[in-house]
């Protein structure tokens, strides 16, 4: 049986609609994709309603044409400053009277994770189970039919605010699609370019956008730390515009054209390879600019980068201890020599995670750029319909549903 699901990456500079089928494996074939220019949004949050609307749909209109098949509803990912997360332990005793654990045992182990002070202008956006400790036995991932008196679970939770969040689904559903789950970008990134051996080892994902870095760690296949940064590829831009004083086309073309991460030696006196000949505003007008000082602007912003995801993996409390490195990914991501420079910095292994394993109109989807895009159709694949619950789909619903249909949404969706 096949069945179709949609992904939406409302993106700081791009929105990207994804139409595919499900095989029974699991393998995507893509149907459709729209991507068409974001509006309304800054670093990752919406921030102008109308806007967004119209980008929204202009992307979802784009990818229905080309797949022939009407959005009704779709994952949606969701980023920005306002996320946070932590980490949660629940504890149960065992019910059955033969100390069997049950599929009701650890809905309320997960359940009592829950139990932890969420400020009221903020709600849950996942809850995610990471490991099982049965009786004092760590690392255990699947406890259901095992026997034991007292069952613990670690939880990753991560939470918005209520107002960026209700932001984003009105932006969503005033197109007219309603959305099957909010999904944290790096986790779906995450579903897209790493192996379940990454996880396992331990792993960091790590999405340059335009408007944000976003952060996942990945520790005994299970999520551990996550973070959005709100540094990405446009500050890039900006930083070319301020120092070379071009326009803002110029500094994107150079970049993408010449741009480096690393600046290496500087140019001998008169090197004329050195410089870059581009028309100004004026009709006619030619601007030199040395390649060695736009790299060297890169390098500085990219530094930054490196800096600000180090220190994720120190507040991750796992530094030294990720042998799968840091796979890379996003549109910034294709800046010359950015992994080297990230390679060289933290001494780690990097490598830029692109999505694969797709059939049909898959060639248009092979850029870093669309790995939320890709990896919204992963979770929906392989999560099913998440914590949303019917509630969600009401207009009138108040706030993100009623905790408990959400609560039945999550244990469909993690249960082993
Ligand atoms: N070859 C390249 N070299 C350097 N930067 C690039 C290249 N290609 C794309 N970028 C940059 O990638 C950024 C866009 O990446 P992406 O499409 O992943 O962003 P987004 O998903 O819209 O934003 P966000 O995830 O931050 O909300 C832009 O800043 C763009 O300049
Ligand atoms: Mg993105």
């Amino acid at each position: 049986m096949q069945r179709t699901i949609v992904g939406i990456d409302v993106g700081t500079t791009k929105v990207c609609t994804i139409v595919a089928q499900v095989a029974d494996g699991g393998r995507l074939n893509i149907l459709g994709v729209g991507v068409m220019p974001s509006k309304g949004l800054d670093k990752g949050v919406v921030v102008n309603i109308d806007d967004a609307v119209n980008a929204i749909t202009a992307s979802v209109e784009k990818a229905e044409r080309l797949s022939g098949y009407r959005i009704g509803t779709a994952f949606v990912g969701v980023s920005g400053r306002h996320i946070s997360s932590l980490n949660s332990r629940g504890v149960v005793a065992v019910q059955r009277p033969d100390h069997e654990i049950t599929r009701n045992d650890v809905a309320r182990a997960v359940e009592s994770a829950q139990a932890v002070a969420i400020p009221t202008q903020r709600e849950i956006i996942h809850v995610i189970p990471r490991a099982y400790v049965l009786d004092g036995h760590e690392g255990i991932r699947d406890p259901i039919g095992m026997s034991g008196f007292r069952l613990e679970v670690e939880t990753h939770i991560v939470t918005g605010e209520m107002m960026a969040i209700q932001n984003l689904i009105k932006s969503v559903q005033k197109t007219g699609v309603e959305i099957d789950d909010l999904v944290l970008q790096p986790l779906a990134s995450g579903e897209a370019v790493l192996t379940d051996e990454d996880k396992d080892r331990g792993v960091m994902l790590v999405d340059i956008g335009g408007g944000t870095t976003d952060v996942a760690i990945f520790v005994q296949g299970g999520v551990w730390h996550t973070s959005v940064i709100s540094v990405g590829g446009n500050h890039f831009t900006n930083d070319l515009t301020y120092v070379l004083h071009t326009p803002h086309n110029t500094a994107e073309y150079l970049k993408l054209r010449y741009g480096s991460a690393i600046a290496g030696e500087p140019p001998a006196a008169g090197d004329e390879q050195d410089q870059i000949e581009i028309e100004t505003l004026t009709v006619g007008e030619q601007q030199k600019i040395s390649r060695h000082l736009l790299n060297q602007i890169l390098q500085a912003r990219a530094e930054q980068v490196v800096e600000l995801i180090y220190n994720e993996i120190r507040r991750s409390g796992y530094e030294g201890m990720l042998p799968a490195g840091i796979v890379l990914t996003g549109g910034a991501a294709q800046l010359g020599q950015f992994d080297e420079l990230m390679r060289e910095m933290l001494g780690m292994p990097v490598r830029i995670g692109t999505p694969t394993d797709l059939s049909g109109l898959a060639d248009s989807l092979d850029s870093p750029s669309y790995a939320t895009g890709v990896g919204l159709l992963r979770w929906g694949a392989r999560h099913g319909l998440g914590m949303l619950g019917p509630t969600h789909r009401s207009e009138e619903r108040q706030g993100w549903g009623n905790v408990y249909e959400r609560f039945k949404g999550w244990m469909r969706e993690f249960l082993p």
